[in-house]
């Protein structure tokens, strides 16, 4: 690839956007349709002919920003990603954490219903007394962009349905996509079958969707005022009777190595089909069962993926380096002569970790089958032995962290293994590779979103030692700044605006920036709303406090481990402290839930009859209530299990704390009669 043909690709880009905007923003276009379509056929072209990508490409978009145009409404329910599989291995561990959730017996069988995972745009369809009122794009999940009038011209989604059956008002949710058959008449305009299928959906004009003939299938609803199936296949059948197209694929399947012979069954077959299928989505078929299961922070536990294998193709490994990431673990990263895959130019492919490398005796100079699944990064599969050169010796992977520290391998609780992965042991800002990574993470854009600071200027502001905690973010020289090469008064005047504007933020975010390690977005959230303000989350470097978040719904030991780790290091206290004369820190207004155990605080003691702790959390937490691990005066219940602390009970029992087993509990929860 020459870097002409590059700066070629990207000045065409540039050209097209400006005829876009004069065509579609200002209605006055500035060239021929001739001159335009020469234009866009010159730069799929060269992305076929160079592997080039770009988000600007119109492989990748009809039209001058099309989804700005459209209303946006918030989703009765929230639409969810689901959680990947790869193999037979992510099948067992995902029953198996349900069977745990769910406090079964270990051989027990769930039935599943087995559907293809459609690759194409999901959308959900209000319906109230039978008529099709509101349709909307996936969006973020909360909310969705209003696509009725472009999803009304689909022949396959009914504008009417008049069953007795069917609910007075149901969001019908599926997925839109393009026959295989139907692409090909397209093909030359757009990267694949989905980018066609979002583009064309997402057209401010119906009669333009019209011309690219969409399908609908359906699979799942969202909000219901009414659901008469007791399970997942039952329902599939009622959306059939109901006139909604539904996969000719679905089945229902008993145990996991049924599974697997379904997936490859339909893989072997993949490419025969009329539409484009990315894997195999397994549903928990009971509802009664998806219920008690619910959902973690951006995917149902009841369900997963199964994920097809990708692309691949076959390179040489240039050199191996080491990455250390924001909590410590060495990543080894094959740099390698780059390849087109699936229309991608890979040149750098993920190594995982040490063992990874011993197993698979992957050595620089080596061939390697490079695989790239979607938006997973892509990885070395295998090396091809018989193309090794005889003098290429082993790698070794380096025992050190490049800072200086010994690396550690960690032994882990929940697989009682020692963990593949290889870690710088630092938990605060002591590795200069972490601390540069942490302050990437506590300025990016769900942290504290500070515009003009990327990861590239990062790097130069750490390079030039500008920075190294957080907190000197706030104490930068913005004259020196505009000085530097690439910057002026104008630009470094708005980085010291867009800092001083993020000094204001919720403590959720705050507590995610810190990138305390299995800390993520959801978990914040989750600690900042039990915690309610900054001065409660403060409170947590006394160690003793820290233990009670393990009383939230989706904090665990690893967590509240790390969390331990964290508040124990110094110069962690030092730059929260200091953040916090900063920043203005604003409690997060958390959604009062309804539900029996609203407000009520409650506490666990002694073990729970055919009911995991886990599920008990989520219950509790899904009415309204929260869990303690203190016995004091502010708690409303003490739920007992088997063979309570008698201490906990004598003490609840002075202050005069209601007490509850387990059968009290679980009628108050209705999971009783
Ligand atoms: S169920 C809460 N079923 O996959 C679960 N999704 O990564 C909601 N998809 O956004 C989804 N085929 O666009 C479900 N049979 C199927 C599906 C399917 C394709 C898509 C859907 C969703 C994405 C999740």
């Amino acid at each position: 690839m020459s870097s002409s043909s590059l700066k070629d690709y990207k000045n065409k880009l540039n050209l097209l956007e400006k005829y876009n905007k004069f065509y579609y923003q200002d209605q006055k276009p500035i060239v021929s349709d001739k001159e335009f379509d020469k234009l866009k056929r010159e730069i799929l072209e060269l992305e076929k002919k160079h592997g080039f990508d770009d988000t600007k490409s119109p492989s990748t978009k009809i039209g001058y920003k099309p989804s700005k145009k459209f209303q946006k409404f918030k989703h009765k329910v929230k639409m969810l990603s689901l959680s990947n599989a790869f193999n037979q291995e992510d099948l067992i561990n995902f029953q198996k954490k349900n069977i745990n959730f769910l406090a079964l017996d270990k051989n027990y069988e769930f039935e599943y219903s087995a559907e293809p995972k459609i690759d194409g745009i999901s959308a959900s369809l209000n319906y109230k007394n039978g008529k099709l009122i509101r349709g909307l794009s996936r969006g973020d999940g909360e909310e969705g962009e209003d696509i009725t009038e472009n999803l009304k011209t689909i022949r396959d989604i009914p504008l009417n349905v008049s069953h007795p059956d069917f609910p007075e008002e149901i969001d019908i949710r599926g997925e839109v996509f393009i026959e295989t058959d139907d692409f090909k008449k397209i093909e030359k305009d757009f990267a694949n079958p989905r980018n066609a299928a979002s583009g064309s959906l997402r057209q401010k004009d119906p009669n333009k969707t019209k011309l690219i003939p969409l399908k609908f299938i359906a699979y799942t609803f969202g909000f219901t005022s009414d659901m008469k199936s007791k399970n997942q296949s039952d329902f599939i059948k009622d959306l059939d009777k109901w006139n909604f197209k539904t996969s000719e694929l679905n089945k229902t399947i008993k145990g996991v190595d049924n599974l697997v012979k379904y997936h490859f069954d339909i893989e072997k077959r993949r490419f025969d089909l009329k539409y484009d299928i990315d894997g195999i989505v397994y549903k928990v078929n009971d509802f009664s069962l998806q219920k008690r299961l619910g959902f973690m922070a951006t995917a149902p536990r009841w369900a997963v993926a199964h994920k097809f294998s990708a692309n691949y193709s076959v390179t040489k490994i240039i050199d191996i380096d080491i990455q250390v990431g924001r909590t410590g673990a060495l990543t080894p990263v094959a740099k390698v002569k780059p390849v087109n895959i699936g229309g991608v130019m890979v040149s750098n492919a993920t190594l995982h970790n040490e063992d990874e490398i011993i197993r698979k005796d992957i050595r620089i100079g080596d061939t390697v089958k490079i695989e790239r699944a979607g938006d997973v990064i892509p990885h070395v599969i295998s090396v091809d032995k018989n193309l090794r050169n005889s003098n290429i010796k082993k790698f070794t992977f380096p025992k050190k962290c490049p800072c200086g520290y010994d690396t550690i391998k960690e032994f882990n609780e929940v697989t009682k293994k020692i963990d593949a992965v290889r870690r710088c042991p630092d938990v605060g800002f002591d590795c200069n590779r972490i601390a540069k990574e942490k302050l990437k993470h506590f300025v990016s854009k769900d942290a504290l979103n500070i515009e003009g600071l990327g990861k590239k200027v990062i790097e130069k502001f750490w390079d030039l030692k500008f920075i190294k905690l957080p907190n000197d973010i706030f104490n930068l020289n913005f004259e020196k700044i505009s000085k530097l090469e690439g910057w002026g008064s104008q630009s470094a005047e708005n980085l010291k605006n867009s800092i001083n504007k993020s000094k204001k933020l919720k403590l959720d975010r705050f507590i995610y920036s810190l990138g305390i390690r299995h800390i993520g977005q959801e978990n914040a959230k989750l600690i900042s709303e039990f915690l309610g303000n900054y001065s409660n989350f403060i409170k947590l470097k006394d160690q003793k406090n820290i233990e009670d978040l393990s009383n939230i719904d989706g904090i665990g030991g690893t967590q509240i481990t790390s969390l331990k780790n964290f508040f124990k290091n110094n110069l962690n206290l030092k730059v929260i402290s200091s953040l916090s004369k900063i920043l203005f820190i604003e409690k997060n207004i958390t959604k009062k839930k309804g539900g029996v155990f609203s407000n009520k605080i409650l506490m666990f003691t002694g073990k729970l009859n055919n009911i995991s702790r886990a599920e008990a959390k989520s219950i509790v937490e899904n009415n309204g209530g929260k869990i303690v691990s203190n016995v004091s005066k502010k708690l409303d219940y003490l739920i007992t299990g088997e063979k309570p602390t008698s201490r906990k009970v004598k003490m609840a029992n002075d202050l005069k704390v209601k007490i509850l087993n387990q059968t009290d509990f679980e009628k108050i929860s209705k999971l009783r009669q």
